[in-house]
């Protein structure tokens, strides 16, 4: 979604940007010709394969950006505090990762069950398939899948697994057909459960609530955060962090009962109360950008 972000970070000639998911490049190319000719970019990605292309993508603007490999959680790290005009999270996987059977990451092509963003991790899908508790497969089934069969799948691996490792996606697409059936769904039945996987192995949740207060930290009064979602986990999450940082008042303990509110200060604004959906063209041109959305906050 290169023209909504650019919309979005409005970025100018002599802005500072952070893109913590520069993955080929693309968004990082636009917000820099849009800040031409002397914004600057610092670009990050967990996949190395992903900032070699980055690297190749943005030479046209060399001297304007830095790239890093690392997660967007630890961005407050090395770049300065309240420093950036405007931070981009584009999250999940790329395409390239998603296209390479060797990476592990799609069950429509075989390949090693591996799905790290990051290949120098120790944590594989293989190992969380082999080697987990059939009560913790089930919970990340159902708590990052939203999957509705989690525990029949988890039994269904565990009874599988004592028989032979699990060593391939195709292995375990076929297990899932196996298993489940659903009449009238268009999604594979293995989708939820990849996604599960693919989530747990990288830690995504526990990433995106960091690097958005990371995100916080680097962005100075008036800069802007830009992140775009997949799946409404993820843009529940977003949704959380905005509404918690807009506030204008805290509560004590669990409930928010009107009485005990504090008054605060609030750190972030929304700049648009709702998602952001991509164009019609893109999703014409790229089928895997229609669950895309954009939100929008900036810092107060
Ligand atoms: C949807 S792609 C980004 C595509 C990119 N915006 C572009 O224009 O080419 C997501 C990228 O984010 C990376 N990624 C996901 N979670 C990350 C994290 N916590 N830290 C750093 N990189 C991450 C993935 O490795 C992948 O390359």
């Amino acid at each position: 979604m290169p023209v909504e972000v650019v919309a979005a970070l409005q970025p100018t000639a002599g802005g500072r940007y952070a893109d913590g998911t520069v993955g080929g490049g693309g968004h990082a190319a636009a917000i820099l010709k849009a800040s031409a000719p002397s914004g600057w970019l610092s670009g990050c990605d967990r996949d190395g394969v992903a900032l070699e292309a980055a690297g190749a993508r943005l030479a046209e603007f060399a001297g304007r950006f830095e790239l890093r490999r690392g997660n967007f959680s630890e961005l407050a790290e090395w770049i300065e505090a309240e420093s950036c005009d405007g931070v981009l999270l584009d999250l999940g996987v790329s395409s390239p990762q998603l296209d390479h059977a060797e990476r592990g990451f799609s069950f429509q092509q075989d390949g090693p069950l591996d799905m790290r963003m990051d290949r120098a991790q120790p944590l594989t899908a293989a190992r969380l398939v082999n080697e987990a508790a059939e009560a913790e497969l089930a919970g990340i089934f159902r708590e990052l899948g939203e999957e509705r069969e989690a525990r029949r799948l988890a039994r269904a691996i565990v009874e599988e697994r004592r028989l032979r490792r699990f060593e391939t996606t195709r292995q375990l697409a076929m297990l899932v057909e196996k298993t489940v059936r659903r009449s009238g769904s268009r999604l594979h039945p293995a989708t939820r459960m990849f996604q599960a996987l693919r989530m747990a192995v990288n830690d995504e949740l526990g990433s995106l609530q960091r690097g958005l207060a990371a995100a916080l930290t680097i962005l100075k009064p008036g800069g802007r955060l830009a992140v775009i979602t997949f799946h409404s986990l993820e843009d529940r999450a977003v949704k959380e962090f905005g509404r918690h940082h807009a506030r204008d008042y805290t509560v004590t303990g669990q409930l928010d009962v009107p009485e005990l509110r504090r008054p605060v200060r609030p750190q972030m604004k929304w700049v648009q109360r709702k998602a952001i959906p991509p164009g019609a063209d893109e999703v014409a041109a790229n089928p895997r950008a229609r669950s895309a959305r954009l939100r929008v906050l900036e810092k107060i």
